[in-house]
């Protein structure tokens, strides 16, 4: 049987589809904002730069010589203990996880573009109301959605690696790099862009605590889509003889570049419309539809094609979430893709309701621990655990325990004279990184 790989085109776009996501349109906006602006971005390159782009590479360097799904990539080109390291490729648990809550708020994103065709909330409040309404009584609306995105995830993924995720990704994701452009080229039209700019760019270092740093170490994880296997998984279909580090560039690039797009869009017509920028979790679903209000009918074109572009990004996401444990099934236990892609969206879907039920009036009770429902738990120990500890393995699996000889003569003639420095960083920044990371986890600074 001749074995599915992607092109070289088809492969960027794919680990690029993966990258970008809510991450970068939903998250990483809000996030600046609470932290405020232009410090936490600039510790948040640093990370990508320092630390993202390096495993980024490592990640695709096991996946692209261990040819199989995580966990038999680790298995197969670890050089000794390998029935130890074999558990690092279960790593790809997490993305299943992630989707748990993922697939939710893809089903908010669905509603939102059928509600922006008819009418925007007048204000704030009004937004605040109809989102709250949603997500606290309305289970109908919530559990037909998060369906429909269980469905298409789940077709994409029977249909495998090119006729399913590469095809794809080939449709969505230039045509949400041409929503954003568009919009982005309005934005900067507006009296408040360079006030945006002044938001994101300009650091005020009072505003970094150890919080902050965590936070920003955790989202360039996050956004990169790296500690889950996915990146790897990918990788494992990679045309031979490619580049890893021309193919990490452009998945960094794209990735940090639709977040910075994205974050000055938003702040510009937040500025310009709206309430300004510090809103949490629900300014995209808030504080955006109440500025695109503003804007007349322009603002329905905008908010329709807005929700169109975020449920792309979630959805190219999704499917790389899910993939390492489909491509796991099917390697390990010889299931059929058709199975596998079934039963390991039934998964998500199924527990994705009890997360969706924990934000619902009435069961929030019932499905509440500590200071977090299920779906919060979920998000918190998913980016803010289970994705640095991978990040952790990939780094130590490749900076220490793979061949040096080895991974220099595969890696030297791609990196050059940058060889040391990133062997240098997967050895040392990364786990330091990691480990401060942690230890403000557990809450020891
Ligand atoms: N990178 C995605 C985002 O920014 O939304 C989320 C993600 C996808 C994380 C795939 C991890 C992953 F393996």
């Amino acid at each position: 049987m001749k074995i599915a790989r992607f092109s070289r085109v088809g492969f960027i776009l794919a680990a690029a589809g993966s990258a970008v996501g809510l991450g970068n349109i939903w998250k990483f906006p809000y996030i600046t904002g609470e932290y405020g602006g232009g410090a936490f971005v600039f510790v948040y390159l640093l990370t990508v730069l320092l630390i993202g782009f390096s495993i980024m590479i490592a990640e695709m360097l096991i996946g692209y010589i261990g040819r199989k799904d995580a966990v038999s990539s680790f298995e197969n080109i670890a050089p000794t203990h390998k029935h130890l390291w074999k558990y690092g490729g279960f790593q790809s648990l997490a993305g299943l996880f992630v989707m748990i809550f993922y697939s939710v708020v893809i089903g908010w994103i669905f509603h939102y573009i059928v509600t922006s065709l008819s009418s925007l909330p007048s204000s704030v409040q009004e937004a605040e109301t109809t989102f709250n309404a949603m997500i606290h009584t309305d289970i109908a609306t919530q559990l037909f959605y998060h369906s429909l995105a269980f469905i298409w995830i789940t077709y994409v993924l029977t249909k495998g690696i090119k006729g399913g995720i590469e095809k794809m990704n080939m449709f969505l994701m230039p045509a949400l790099m041409i929503i954003l452009a568009g919009m982005f080229i309005y934005a900067l039209s507006l009296d408040a862009f360079p006030k945006a700019v002044n938001f994101m760019f300009a650091a005020d270092w009072s505003k970094i605590n150890s919080e902050a740093f965590v936070v920003a170490v955790g989202h360039a994880f996050f956004t990169l889509s790296l500690g889950m296997g996915a990146i790897m998984t990918y990788a494992a279909s990679m045309e031979k003889n490619s580049n890893i580090v021309k193919a990490a560039f452009w998945v960094v690039f794209l990735d940090t570049i639709i977040a910075i797009v994205a974050g000055l869009m938003l702040f510009t017509f937040l500025y310009q419309y709206g309430a300004g920028p510090a809103k949490g979790p629900g300014l995209v679903f808030i504080s955006l539809p109440a500025a695109f209000y503003e804007m007349g009918i322009l603002g329905n074109i905008f908010a329709v094609l807005f929700f169109i572009a975020l449920a792309f990004a979630g959805l190219t996401s999704s499917v790389s979430l899910v993939e390492p444990m489909v491509q796991y099934f099917i390697d390990r236990f010889s299931w059929s893709r058709f199975k596998s892609s079934i039963l390991m969206g039934l998964f998500f879907y199924l527990i994705g309701i009890i997360a969706l039920l924990s934000n619902i009036d009435g069961y929030q009770e019932l499905l509440t621990w500590g200071d977090k429902n299920f779906f919060d738990w979920v998000d918190y120990v998913t980016s803010a655990i289970m994705l640095p500890i991978g990040g952790l393995i990939m780094a130590v699996f490749v900076g220490f325990i793979l061949d040096k000889r080895k991974v220099e003569s595969l890696m030297k003639p791609q990196l050059g004279f940058a060889f040391e420095t990133w062997y240098f960083s997967l050895r040392y920044i990364t786990p330091i990184a990691m480990f401060v990371v942690m230890l403000n986890l557990i809450g020891i600074f």
